[in-house]
């Protein structure tokens, strides 16, 4: 299928703990010593807008019923789809976003239990194209690691958000959920073992192929 836009969306994703804000500067940076010609645009989720930060700031510290969560997760991918995402893929450039709609199937699915038919109906709500096409990474870069290792990981380095303070079953479950999907769409998908070192983590992302 050929892509709807000039552009390339590329997604960040894995628990908490996994190990990708420490790649994601490096890899943008990477893009655009590869791409000089194109816009390497980073921004994340929740938030990457105004009032998706304002947003952000009260989805990681305010505990919520399910249905709200996801819905202002949602509300706010909306703007960040409109305001951001869109017209800079429209525009040709390169847009590496911190998280997307798989972490909305990981964390409110598979870690707090919302129905997938609920997330699909959202995700058709605000994805879905004029011509009935979703809107979706080109590609998801997914670091992988079991709950326990990035439990570990996350004690060392800072104060937990709401989300960071749920238990090992939580982190199992989401995790879960990212592997169900990646397997799902293993054209989108590439998984990163996210046990490795990050020096062997960043060699492999080097290597990586991007087809733009
Ligand atoms: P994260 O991306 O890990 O940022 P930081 O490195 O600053 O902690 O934090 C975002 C949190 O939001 C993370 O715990 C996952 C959660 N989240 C959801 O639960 N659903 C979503 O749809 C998104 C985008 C994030």
């Amino acid at each position: 299928m050929t892509s709807p836009h000039p552009g390339y969306f590329i997604s960040f994703e894995g628990i908490d703990g996994a190990g990708k804000s420490t790649h994601i500067d490096a890899f943008c940076k990477l893009m655009q010593e590869r791409y000089p010609n194109k816009e390497v645009v980073i921004t994340r989720e929740p938030g990457g807008t105004p009032l998706g930060e304002q947003l952000r700031n009260l989805l990681l510290n305010t505990p919520m019923n399910l249905e709200t969560e996801a819905l202002l997760m949602f509300a706010a991918r909306q703007e960040h789809i409109t305001q951001v995402i869109e017209p800079a893929l429209q525009a040709g450039k390169i847009v590496v976003s911190d998280r997307f709609t798989d972490a909305s199937f990981a964390y409110q699915g598979g870690g707090r239990g919302l129905s997938v038919a609920k997330l699909n109906d959202l995700e058709q709500w605000i994805q879905a194209r004029p011509d009935g096409t979703l809107l979706q990474p080109n590609l998801t870069i997914l670091f992988d690691l079991p709950g326990k290792v990035a439990e570990e990981r996350r004690s060392k380095v800072r104060a937990p958000d709401k989300f960071e303070k749920m238990n090992l079953d939580f982190f199992e479950k989401v995790r879960q959920e990212y592997l169900r999907r990646a397997h799902e769409n293993p054209k989108r998908f590439h998984i990163v073992d996210a046990t490795k070192t990050p020096e062997d983590i960043w060699n492999g992302l080097q290597t990586l192929q991007i087809q733009l």
